[in-house]
């Protein structure tokens, strides 16, 4: 394909800004500093065992455990440092935040701080990197409070506590076969395939949308004994199939990449549960609200499928905690209201007793 058929990332993004006569291109410039620091991840994922770099970070030291209490892999560490090392400098920042830091980053001086908020997990899918399935980066952009922007004072945990549907923009960037970084900017969602002699991410899949309906579902099973009524009846009834209450057969796939899932239900269709359960009552679900469910969330709502707690939608949640973690439901549209439903509803119960399905935990 000759070059110029292709829209390059770059070329997308100015033709993106013209809709905004103000902007100064600040955010451009850090779209494009946060793609940098993914090609730069793809090239160490890339290089595999050669690269030394599979493994668990600090093996030697008895390994290194980060705030979720999870091993940190050697290629989680660098992803981490590379995107800091990327996005510090450019002046558009105020701070970041990542899964693999226990609190925000503060943009060393005398590097200018920007208006902007990078919020990041820097490798998805940790556990698939020895095993080279595909992994991948997640982002989310949101705005500093106007005074954090003014003082240029150091960030708080708090400042980063923002609902969803404030995000300014949403990606994530997934090395499989081939390296693709998918953006939201609040305008519908494109992706871009990395040409890895170019170096230039080249516009592939624009104005992606999420079919409405699916038959193909993505969850642990391995986890059914803790779901909840609510989930148990959504899957019991997917696993029915033709004779069941469906009336359709359905698939099942699961990758443990929650980027490679969306990734995919993305292309065609799906849904996705890590929901709440009751495995460890600590915890309100086992993925991160602040950079999985959110950006992952605003990808799905731009591409006009769904994403949610379950309970209530993604993007409205507040959230209470840097690294809370939440349950998570998205993909098809259809799919993930009715899931919302099914938690709506009340369950029936051995006894025939209808309870809503939340008490039902309680009981046994
Ligand atoms: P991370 O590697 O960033 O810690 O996230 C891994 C997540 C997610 O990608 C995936 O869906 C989930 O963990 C897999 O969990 P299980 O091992 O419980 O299936
Ligand atoms: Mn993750
Ligand atoms: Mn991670």
């Amino acid at each position: 394909m000759p070059l110029r058929h292709r829209t390059t990332l770059t070329q997308y993004l100015i033709e993106e800004r013209r809709r905004f006569p103000n902007s100064k291109g600040n955010f451009n410039a850090l779209i494009l500093d946060v793609a940098l620091a993914c090609k730069a991840i793809a090239r160490a994922v890339a290089m595999g065992e050669l690269g030394g770099l599979y493994g668990d970070h600090a093996a030697e030291a008895g390994g290194a455990i980060n705030v979720q209490g999870e091993t940190q892999k050697k290629l989680d560490v660098l992803s981490n440092d590379l995107f800091i090392r990327m996005n510090e400098w450019g002046g558009h920042l105020a701070g970041m935040a990542s899964e693999e830091m226990d609190h925000p980053y503060q943009i060393p001086k005398p590097n200018p701080r920007g208006k902007y908020l990078l919020v990041f997990d820097p490798l998805d899918g940790s556990s698939n990197i020895d095993v080279n399935v595909s992994v991948g980066s997640i982002f989310s952009v949101l705005r500093a409070p106007q005074d954090a922007i003014d003082s240029g004072r150091d960030l708080t945990e708090q400042d980063f506590l923002q609902p969803g549907a404030t995000q300014a923009a949403a990606g994530y960037a997934l090395y499989g076969p081939t390296t693709m970084l998918v953006l939201t900017v609040g305008n519908g969602v494109s992706a871009f395939t990395l040409d890895p002699n170019l170096g230039e991410f080249m516009l592939t899949h624009p104005r992606l949308k999420v079919p409405e309906d699916t038959q193909e579902f993505a969850i642990n099973a391995s986890n059914s004994r803790f779901w909840e009524p609510p989930i148990k009846r959504y899957v019991d009834e997917c696993l029915a199939g033709k004779s069941g209450a469906r009336g359709k057969d359905f698939n099942m796939r699961w990758i443990a990449s929650m980027v490679a899932e969306a990734h995919r239900i993305l292309m065609r269709g799906g849904v996705f549960m890590y929901p709440k359960d009751n495995k460890d009552p600590s915890k309100a679900g086992r993925l991160r609200l602040l950079y999985e469910a959110n950006p992952i969330g605003m990808i799905m709502e731009q591409a006009g499928g769904r994403a949610s707690t379950g309970r209530e939608p993604m993007l409205s949640v507040k959230p209470s905690g840097l690294h809370q973690r939440i349950g998570l439901v998205f993909g098809s549209k259809n799919e993930v209201e009715r899931i919302e439903r099914y938690h709506r509803e009340p369950v029936e119960i051995e006894n025939n007793t209808p309870l809503f399905a939340e008490r039902t935990l309680f009981r046994d």
